[in-house]
């Protein structure tokens, strides 16, 4: 692990994760992560803001070798991919304190055992002095954990954010630049971190906006040095209206189901609205919620299997249940071939979206003519609600 100065007092100390595929052993990383830590030399103090991932413990305890001293650690959030490695910070400086938000300090005693006398805990608002440079710290909850802050470098106005405006993404760029992966990495990011707490995004968002931020350093991913960028996708993925689109999650066992996609599929194109579709037997979970983000109407498609949907249905409902995207509109459609019960179990799954539920689609095998004609008329009332809403 190296030094890379982001300005004469402020250096990147983190870890490129580049073969890492699953984070949390939960979230799909096609492009590797990193853990970003970093350093503010003061003319007094020097800080250490964040940590990395215990895996990348003995990097940054290598690299803080070239710092010489750490006074201070500020954890602005306990979750162990940037708190694991503060107990080896502590033990390498006897004398340093850590400096959270109220709501951190258990957490940090908690997870990581810390000494609780080695916390010091800040108000939202609250400076403090590195000599010749101030931090203050930013409460920014919810985003995505309680306790979650912001510390900005008042002199340099410059944000660390942790885990807000952050991108899985390993690469060698230490600044964004968004003529590659980035953006779409960033998205992934939102969709399966930050959507749950999209109305949390948009006020701490509004709440930074007058300090005027010239750099924006998340723990993970590049650093924004023109933040605009990211922030107006934040916006954009959580406050803008959803688009004319629909989601379409199916899985089939003999084809009916499939056959019933295509039709829907078709005849959503053949009125003009977009569609993603997705075969949840291959499907990446990160472009699913991605699609999320954005799409007005969730179709899930599942034949039955013993008397409930297909597990990897029950899957996909799960997670738009728990990602909270912004869908206004939601269907159910599949085939069966003895018990028609799926489709009310689905339903059942997705209680906590504020969305309509429009008239399901069920029917024993391939799709007959009524059926054909239902899907029609489906499509017909997706787009007719997608058009009354101004939906582009
Ligand atoms: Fe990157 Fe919530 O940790």
């Amino acid at each position: 692990m190296i030094l890379r100065p982001l300005s004469e007092r402020v250096d990147w100390l983190g870890g490129i994760d580049w073969e890492a595929r699953l984070f949390d052993a939960l979230v799909p990383l096609p492009d590797g992560t990193s853990y970003n830590a970093y350093v503010v030399r003061g003319s007094e103090k020097t800080v250490l803001i964040d940590s990395v991932d215990t895996h990348f413990e003995s990097n940054l305890m290598a690299a803080l070798d070239g710092v010489g001293r750490i006074d201070t650690v500020v954890s602005n959030h306990a979750e162990q991919d940037h708190s694991g490695a503060i107990p080896a910070v502590l033990a390498r400086f006897p004398e340093a304190e850590v400096v959270c938000s109220i709501k951190a300090k258990r957490m940090l005693v908690d997870l990581l055992g810390i000494a609780p006398e080695r916390i010091r805990t800040v108000k939202d608002g609250e400076e403090m002095s590195l000599g010749d440079r101030t931090l203050r710290f930013v409460y920014t909850p919810w985003v995505h954990w309680p306790e979650t802050m912001s510390t900005l470098l008042v002199e340099e106005r410059m944000l660390f954010s942790c885990d807000l405006f952050g991108s899985h993404l390993a690469t060698s760029d230490l600044f964004a630049r968004f003529d590659g992966p980035l953006m779409e990495a960033a998205k992934r990011y939102y969709a399966e971190i930050m959507m749950p707490f999209r109305s949390h995004v948009s006020d701490n968002i509004r709440k930074l906006a007058p300090l005027d931020i010239d750099v924006i350093a998340p723990s993970h991913g590049p650093v924004h040095d023109k933040p605009a960028v990211i922030v107006d996708a934040y916006r954009d993925w959580a406050d803008a209206a959803p688009k004319n689109r629909v989601v379409v999650a199916y899985v089939s066992m003999h084809n009916s189901t499939r056959r019933m996609v295509d039709l829907l599929v078709d005849a959503c194109i053949a009125r003009g609205v977009g569609v993603d579709r997705f075969d949840l037997t291959a499907t990446d979970s990160g472009k699913l919620a991605m699609s999320l983000v954005d799409s007005a109407t969730l179709v899930l498609a599942s034949p039955v299997v013993l008397e409930g949907p297909h597990p990897l249905a029950v899957g996909a409902a799960y997670l738009a249940n728990v990602l909270k995207p912004k869908l206004r509109y939601l269907a159910a459609l599949g085939s069966f071939s003895w018990s028609p019960k799926a489709l009310n179990k689905l339903q059942g799954m997705l209680a906590d979206l504020d969305a309509e539920w429009l008239p399901p689609v069920s029917g024993r095998g391939l799709p007959g003519a009524e059926v054909v004609k239902a899907i029609d008329g489906l499509a017909e009332t997706i787009a007719t609600r997608h058009r009354e809403n101004g939906w582009t």
